[in-house]
């Protein structure tokens, strides 16, 4: 058996997923469905989820209770054989910046059919894993709406409200120089390290907790040390390094409710929201979607699981005049909608 102390730092494979059989989580390979490893002890599950983004056995054996070290030691060498875990292509650890729960209910969150249309896309998630909250899900119908507003040639600018380290912009921008198409970004955030929840209508929709501070599986509550932001510069540096120029990113610090309507594009092509609370979501709706081209899109990565951004999204679009868009859930959390091209009057008419 292969020493498991040592440093090599190893990554699931690609292809790997998560399901559940009865009660028991097991492991797969998309490319082998006949072999489905079950997983007996549950108190090691969650550290098994760091693999996701690359650790060290050792690592992972650290931060369990001693007396299961053994068998999670066991197991990686198993995994390792099977070629489950693979060698990390990086030779640093990718920082862990939530918490292992996060990672593994959001690997869990089965995406092997996206891996089988669309491995390349995997592997540009994988690369921007640790500076988005959003998943996979979320990250493959940004990239196939910047592809549509491309050949459907809506034109417009890339909006996100919301951006924290920047990896969704990351995808965004890699799809377009992909396109050969240049867009104006527009990125708006507080760039101040940290956010909470704003008022008494925030929170997660879908667990029963009160109001802010909640952990959830978006990652951690509002109050933990690892729901910090980004510096302006560092997410300038991130989204430079991805060859987009620089005189197409427009970075727009400050709480929306202060910024808009000053700093506002003409045209929208794509709108991103994702502040998570309902004052600064009903203000970049209120601004910004009157903005957005007839058959444009309008991703909102926090309905129905943020409980202020869902309820600025119904409130607004029940507003007279409004015409509400067919929101269609992406997984966990997050809706996609296209704007209709026709308004109320159009119909009358
Ligand atoms: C969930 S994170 C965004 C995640 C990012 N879109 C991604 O794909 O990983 C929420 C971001 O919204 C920003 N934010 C929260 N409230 C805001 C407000 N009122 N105005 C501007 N930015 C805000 C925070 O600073 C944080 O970076």
């Amino acid at each position: 058996m292969a020493d498991s102390s040592d440093g090599t730092l190893l990554k699931f494979a690609s292809g790997v997923f998560w399901s559940w059989d009865e009660d028991k989580l097991c492991l797969g390979k998309a490319d082998r469905l006949t072999d489905i490893w079950r997983i007996d002890s549950p108190e090691i599950l969650p550290v098994l989820a760091r693999f996701y983004s690359g650790a060290t056995a050792q690592e992972v054996a650290d931060s369990i209770h001693a007396d299961s070290r053994g068998a999670l030691l066991g197991l990686i060498e198993e995994w390792k054989e099977k070629e489950l875990l693979v060698l990390s292509d990086t030779d640093a650890p990718r920082p862990s910046v939530r918490s292992p729960i996060f990672e593994l209910l959001r690997t869990l969150n089965s995406y092997h059919d996206i891996e089988h249309r669309d491995p390349e896309f995997v592997e540009e998630y994988l690369g921007v894993a640790t500076r988005t909250y959003s998943s996979p899900a979320l990250g493959y119908a940004l990239v196939n709406a910047i592809e549509y507003v491309h050949h459907s040639q809506i034109e417009g600018d890339i909006v996100e409200c919301g951006v924290w380290r920047g990896g969704s912009m990351e995808l965004a921008a890699k799809k377009l120089l992909s396109l050969q198409e240049i867009r104006d970004l527009w990125l708006y955030d507080t760039y101040d390290l940290s956010w909470r929840d704003q008022g008494s209508e925030d929170g997660l929709e879908f667990l029963d907790v009160e109001g802010s501070g909640s952990a959830g599986p978006d990652g951690p509550g509002s109050d933990s040390p690892d729901r910090v932001g980004v510096s302006v510069g560092e997410v300038q540096q991130t989204l430079l390094a991805t060859g987009y120029p620089e005189s197409s990113m427009k970075f727009i610090p400050g709480y929306v409710q202060n910024v808009l309507p000053r700093y506002t594009p003409k045209q929208i092509a794509l709108l991103r929201l994702d502040t998570d609370d309902y004052d600064s979501t009903m203000c970049e709706l209120v601004h910004l979607y009157p903005k957005l081209q007839k058959s444009g899109v309008l991703l909102v990565d926090d309905y129905g699981k943020q409980s202020g951004a869902t309820k600025a999204v119904d409130e607004y679009f029940s507003r007279k005049g409004n015409v509400r868009p067919l929101f269609s859930r992406l997984d966990i959390q997050g809706a996609i909608a296209v704007k209709p091209a026709l308004d109320i009057q159009d119909r009358r008419g």
